[in-house]
């Protein structure tokens, strides 16, 4: 039998795999200062990347549930891991029986749908972890709406643990970022924007922009997601009802709090609290 769950308006929850999704986080609370939040960082399980959909669709419900009863009404997947993996099964088959009121949305869409307005000749990169690559969500969703752009795309299986593990700056990682943009551009020598499809990456992106050519332009998901969330709540007000605006934000991890204080202050630049609960 499914939990009882609060029908009172609570927080929007965010979550990712790990730390990724407080680039998505931070956007978004910048868009929409007033809101509260649950962020969920599953740092324990990390990566996702390399997972199967069997099990990466098993942890994110287990991570939705949780912000279900933690009083959400709303929950954004701001990993693309779980956005592809899980998102739609979730949506199909998990939220009629948990509650049909209650809305999970990804990150993927909103990127796709800017990509139509952001590239000049219709060649379009992706850099995502293997499990996004292999699921083709990518692909898929740009030419739902775009059938006459080339997508390519490069999975960078490093880049997660690297960021994961506070390397982004060091120069050890150039090798790992310079292999990964020379595969892909000679996939497609033409492509002219590069979707970093993984909410890890824009913490590498210096590193990107130093090794590309200076006439790619890279776009980060935050700033299309937020935006798109903002439009999403402006459309469904039955939603933003339900969400309670009071500025505040809460942090969980499944892992050591320390270490994720001291990660999420790389991320967001600034101080946090954080609670390490357990999914199951
Ligand atoms: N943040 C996740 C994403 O956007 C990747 C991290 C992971 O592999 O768990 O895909």
């Amino acid at each position: 039998m499914e939990q009882l769950l609060s029908s009172h308006p609570g927080p929007i929850g965010i979550f990712d795999s790990g730390y990724g999704g407080l680039t998505i986080l931070k956007e978004i609370r910048e868009a929409m200062p007033g809101y509260d939040y649950i962020y969920l960082g599953d740092n324990a399980r990390t990566p996702y990347g390399s997972r199967s959909f069997e099990v990466v669709y098993e942890f994110t419900l287990q991570a939705v549930r949780r912000l279900f009863t933690e009083g959400c009404h709303l929950i954004i997947l701001a990993c693309n891991t779980a956005s592809a993996k899980a998102l739609r099964t979730i949506q199909m088959n998990d939220l009629p029986h948990i509650d049909p009121n209650r809305r999970v949305l990804g990150v993927i869409r909103p990127t796709v749908e800017s990509i139509g307005t952001l590239t000049h000749n219709g060649h379009v990169g992706v850099l995502a972890t293997a499990g996004t690559v292999r699921s083709c969500s990518y692909p898929m969703e740009i030419h739902k709406l775009f059938p006459e752009i080339t997508v390519s795309q490069e999975a960078c299986p490093m880049w997660v643990p690297l960021v994961e593990n506070n390397e982004a700056e060091n120069s050890g990682t150039d090798y790992f970022i310079d292999k990964h943009l020379q595969n892909l551009t000679q996939k497609d020598p033409d492509i002219d924007t590069l979707i970093l499809g993984c909410t890890h990456y824009p913490l590498l992106l210096p590193k990107i922009k130093q090794h590309l050519p200076p006439h790619i332009q890279v776009v980060a998901q935050g700033e299309y997601v937020a935006d798109s969330l903002k439009d999403y709540l402006n459309r469904h007000p039955e939603i933003d009802r339900q969400c309670t605006k009071s500025g505040k934000c809460t942090f969980y991890t499944t892992e050591a709090e320390d270490k994720f204080i001291e990660s999420a202050s790389i991320f967001l630049h600034q101080e946090i609290t954080v609670q390490r609960i357990t999914l199951e």
